[in-house]
């Protein structure tokens, strides 16, 4: 990328900036000053772009029946499931689970956390490589979580730190985005393959909070939305959500829960 830039310098310092006007490009409709009617199109059309990016099928919304008190969720294959404190998982286990083709800080053991449903796989996959051509080198820690691997996971944080301080930073099982198969924790040798909330000022982090969304992940739990996702930040959580929610997402600074208050079931 970085090559590409400096090509395109290098080019503009040859070639001089200043195009005479012959060399000027013949203006088009859309070049010409605008009519005020023209000006008010404009406008209507990116409003109804967003008014229109805002539309969202109602197969994407949570399917919920409660059971025992809990909101448990019907539909959890939808790619855009909404899994909190609030909306649940009940058993669940994802029939697309896939290995993707990525480094993982565990070294390359066939294990549980090392797969992801097959689309999040192949956006990790695609996410990863670009990194790497940007020089920033990731490895996924934890994908996939089964219900009990995740009350494994939830038990020794308890023993260490008390239950109610673990709810802060694990899920308690059948809460957890991991088990939807479309979760992924990631870290870098910076952090030393750990998973820590310094990698936010790293540039392996910084990276990723910044374009992660164009391959269809967003950063799950930001800094100072603690009190809507109800989870300390986590700078290596990224949930995949598919390009297109993505992109709202990261134009609003929004979290999965606030893009759910603002979409309209259509
Ligand atoms: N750390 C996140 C919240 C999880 O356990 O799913
Ligand atoms: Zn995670």
């Amino acid at each position: 990328m970085k090559h590409f830039m400096y090509a395109g310098l290098a080019a503009l310092l040859l070639t001089g900036c200043s195009l005479s006007a012959q060399d000027q490009p013949a203006k088009t409709d859309q070049q010409k000053p605008q009519s005020a009617s023209q000006k008010k199109n404009t406008a209507d059309s990116g409003d109804k772009k967003s008014a229109s990016e805002l539309q969202l099928a109602a197969r994407y919304f949570n399917k919920t029946k409660t059971v025992e008190g809990k909101q448990v969720i019907q539909n959890p294959s939808n790619i855009l499931a909404l899994v909190n404190k609030t909306y649940i998982l009940g058993d669940y286990v994802p029939k697309d689970l896939v290995r993707p083709n990525v480094q993982f800080s565990f070294g390359d053991q066939d294990i549980e956390k090392s797969y992801l449903r097959k689309p999040a796989a192949q956006a990790l996959e695609e996410m990863f490589a670009a990194a790497k051509q940007d020089g920033i080198d990731l490895f996924m820690a934890s994908g996939y979580r089964s219900y009990s691997r995740q009350k494994n996971v939830f038990d020794a944080e308890s023993q260490k730190v008390g239950e109610e301080q673990a709810e802060q930073a694990v899920a308690i099982p059948g809460q957890s985005e991991h088990q939807t198969g479309l979760a992924a924790d990631i870290t870098s040798h910076a952090e030393n393959f750990l998973l820590t909330q310094k990698m936010g000022e790293d540039k392996e982090g910084i990276w990723l909070a910044k374009n992660a969304h164009q391959y269809g992940f967003i950063l799950r739990y930001p800094k100072n939305k603690e009190r809507i996702t109800k989870y300390e930040y986590e700078p290596w959580h990224f949930r995949y959500v598919g390009k297109k929610a993505a992109a709202v997402i990261y134009k609003h600074g929004w979290t999965l829960e606030e893009y759910f208050q603002h979409v309209k079931k259509i």
